[in-house]
């Protein structure tokens, strides 16, 4: 039977064939990367401090309430909106041992995903630009201070609608933190984290008062020039719009 090149990789993922390495049951006997959090920093460039307490909100309701939502008005996005965003979508929560736990679900808590706001429309303590979230320090590394034309949009999304939105985020992958201990298998984590976290930014949102969709439709060989990674090692695996 010809296989398909995704049914032939799902195939050859599932447990007890190549795609998942034995993995030792004696935590002493792993190697020091399964047990090392990997951040991705930029350590020269500029910092933005991000702060700002979450809203009560009942989980049930947000979840009857979530839907995508595409009809962005011109409001910007505030500074402690994207930060209580991001921080309840992927942020460090507690610390357990020397680690922090995450927002998100993470398999082999090996945290493969980066998240890189861009913001389309500045607000009052936001400039427009492409920003990447720092996990560690709950702030913002300053990639790119620039402003945004409607045509700049459509070069990094196909929804026409996006240029409505105040802000765009990529979730990229770091392939290696996951697939160094899973293999091939960890391809499948990869994106099924990407999912977990992508319905945290969803009820977050919701919890906001925001509005998001979820992009599917994200062009991924620009994006990942703009953004300044290979597309190999690292690449964009999911993306969103939001406004209000
Ligand atoms: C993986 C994924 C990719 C999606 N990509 C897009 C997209 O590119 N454009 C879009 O308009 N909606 C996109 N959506 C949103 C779906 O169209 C939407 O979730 C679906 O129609 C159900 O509607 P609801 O989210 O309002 O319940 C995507 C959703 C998921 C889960």
């Amino acid at each position: 039977m010809d296989l398909e090149f995704s049914q032939l990789f799902h195939q050859s993922s599932k447990n007890g064939l190549k795609g998942h390495p034995a993995i030792s049951k004696n935590e002493n006997e792993w190697p020091s990367e399964w047990k090392t959090t990997y951040y991705k920093d930029y350590p020269r460039l500029p910092k933005i401090k991000l702060d700002g307490d979450p809203p009560s909100a009942d989980f049930f309701e947000l979840i009857k309430k979530r839907r995508s939502r595409r009809d962005f008005t011109d409001k910007p996005i505030r500074r402690d909106e994207l930060s209580i965003l991001l921080k309840y979508s992927c942020g460090n929560m507690q610390l357990r041992g020397d680690q922090y736990r995450r927002a998100q679900a993470s398999g082999g808590a090996r945290f493969p995903i980066e998240v890189y706001p861009i913001v389309f429309r500045s607000s009052e303590d936001l400039e427009a630009g492409l920003y990447h979230y720092n996990v560690q320090e709950h702030g913002l590394d300053t990639l790119w201070k620039r402003p945004f034309q409607d045509s700049d949009i459509h070069q990094l999304f196909t929804y026409p609608w996006v240029k409505d939105a105040a802000i765009g985020i990529v979730l990229t992958a770091v392939f290696w933190r996951n697939q160094n201990k899973y293999g091939e298998r960890g391809y499948r984590y990869i994106l099924l984290e990407a999912g977990h976290i992508g319905q945290n930014i969803y009820l977050a949102s919701e919890a906001l008062g925001l509005k998001c969709c979820a992009l599917g439709g994200t062009r991924d060989e620009n994006l990942e020039k703009f953004i300044d990674i290979d597309g190999i090692a690292e690449s964009v695996v999911y993306g969103f719009a939001l406004g209000k």
